[in-house]
């Protein structure tokens, strides 16, 4: 149910048919749920504290790239709030606090160090002064503590040789995949996240993406691999599969960053995308006032789509709140909300690929993929193709990028028509 707090109102209040627990309070969710959704419906918007400052964190991305949202699930530490799925009987737990439930203490540091800590210089004399400040360096910094037991031996992977694996089911992945199968050749996709609600929209038509996998590693030949390893976080069929492909197609997209803000770092700051995104796949919609902060055609887009009032960068003064975000400073003065949306212009997600080999370059917010004419980025163990946004392709083209490179795979396998 949602609380005066919530962030999110739920579609259907009737559907939370699952009980779980978040720092023993009860949480409700429903089957298929992330973890950050439920959260963010009971208003629960911070999962834990920052190491250095101890500012208090939460979701931002939505989408398994920030890192901000890591909490405890069933006595396992570090896991993504917003690509966990929820179970019956769940125990969540924030991480990095000292009294969950309560202020905490070591919000001191915060306020202590509000203008920066020069952790170089700081109390490194004398010896002993700086040996103490070590060991409390060490046991703030701890990401978590360790598991309540030993993990269970984990299951040996399974492995698939398909001929070609497609990473990443955006609008360029999913093009690939329609293209390759009307040429009679089946692909494996594999998506870390039920990105843009695709699984439901689609049904059948995107049978062979395997959502809830994310792809971790590239290991090559030389290294004695040969393969692509994945992740698989999807409740029962959590696991690691590996792919030994002949192609990989590389449409990883891009990662959303964060806009340059006073305060941009409190919970409830979160991506537009990533928001836009879940209130997609949940149906939800945004219970506490909002705006969206960025500029151009794509923040105009995600605005629209949130239904929320877009602000240049250069409009807001400061993100403002203490646990979470209460309101915003802007010129006109003091605005209260519970969500800023930030639109910034995303940079790409080439780190596959330059695990591949692909050279990239510099552009914009980031370094995009540079591949020869075809869209081939690199040829090693496997032939990497990349195609989308990875590429600096705008997000409105990005289908027919993905149709192009498939068109030049299946001309370099001989399938061409
Ligand atoms: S990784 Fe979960 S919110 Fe970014």
């Amino acid at each position: 149910m949602p609380g005066d707090d919530a962030v999110l109102r739920p579609a259907s209040p009737s559907a939370l048919t699952l009980e779980l627990a978040y720092d023993d309070a009860p949480l409700r969710a429903a089957p298929g749920d992330t973890v950050s959704a439920a959260l963010l419906r009971a208003g629960r918007v911070a999962t834990g504290r920052s190491l250095k400052f101890r500012r208090p964190r939460g979701p931002f991305c939505l989408q398994g790239d920030c890192g901000t949202c890591l909490l405890r699930v069933d006595g396992e530490p570090n896991l993504r709030a917003c690509t966990t799925r929820v179970r019956a009987g769940m125990q969540l737990q924030s991480q990095n606090r000292v009294l969950p439930r309560g202020p905490d203490p070591t919000a001191l540091v915060d306020t202590v160090f509000a203008a920066g800590m020069d952790h170089h210089h700081f109390m490194v004399r004398p010896r002993l002064v700086n040996t103490i400040m070590q060991e409390v360096a060490r046991n703030l910094a701890g990401l978590g503590t360790l598991p309540d037991a030993p993990s269970e031996p984990p299951a040996p992977p399974r492995h698939e040789a398909p001929q070609v694996l497609v990473v990443g089911a955006g609008p360029a992945g999913l093009a690939v995949l329609r293209r390759l199968r009307r040429a009679g050749l089946a692909a494996v996709c594999v998506e870390r996240l039920d990105r843009d609600g695709a699984r439901a929209r689609c049904g059948d038509d995107d049978a062979e993406v395997r959502y809830d996998t994310a792809v971790f590693g590239l290991y090559p030949r030389e290294h004695g691999g040969g393969v692509v390893a994945a992740r698989v976080h999807d409740g029962d069929a959590r696991g690691i599969v590996t792919f030994a492909p002949r192609h990989l197609v590389l449409a990883t997209g891009t990662r959303d960053v964060i806009v340059p803000l006073r305060n941009n770092d409190l919970p409830g700051v979160l991506a537009a995308r990533g928001l836009a995104s879940l209130l997609r796949r949940t149906g939800d919609t945004l219970a506490v006032p909002g705006v969206v902060v960025g500029e151009g055609e794509r923040a105009t887009a995600l605005a629209r789509q949130l239904r929320l009032e877009l602000l240049a960068p250069t409009a807001v003064e400061a993100v403002l709140g203490g646990a979470r975000v209460e309101a915003i400073a802007t010129r006109e003065g003091r605005r209260e909300l519970g969500v800023v949306a930030l639109a910034g212009t995303p940079a790409p997600a080439s780190e596959l690929a330059r695990q591949c080999g692909a050279r990239v370059r510099w552009a914009d917010a980031g370094f995009v993929v540079a591949r020869d004419e075809t869209g081939r980025a690199a040829a090693d163990t496997w032939t990497t193709w990349a195609c989308g946004e990875v590429c600096g392709v705008a997000e409105r083209d990005a289908a027919d990028d993905g149709e192009r490179v498939a068109e030049a795979l299946l001309a370099a396998i001989g399938r061409a028509p």
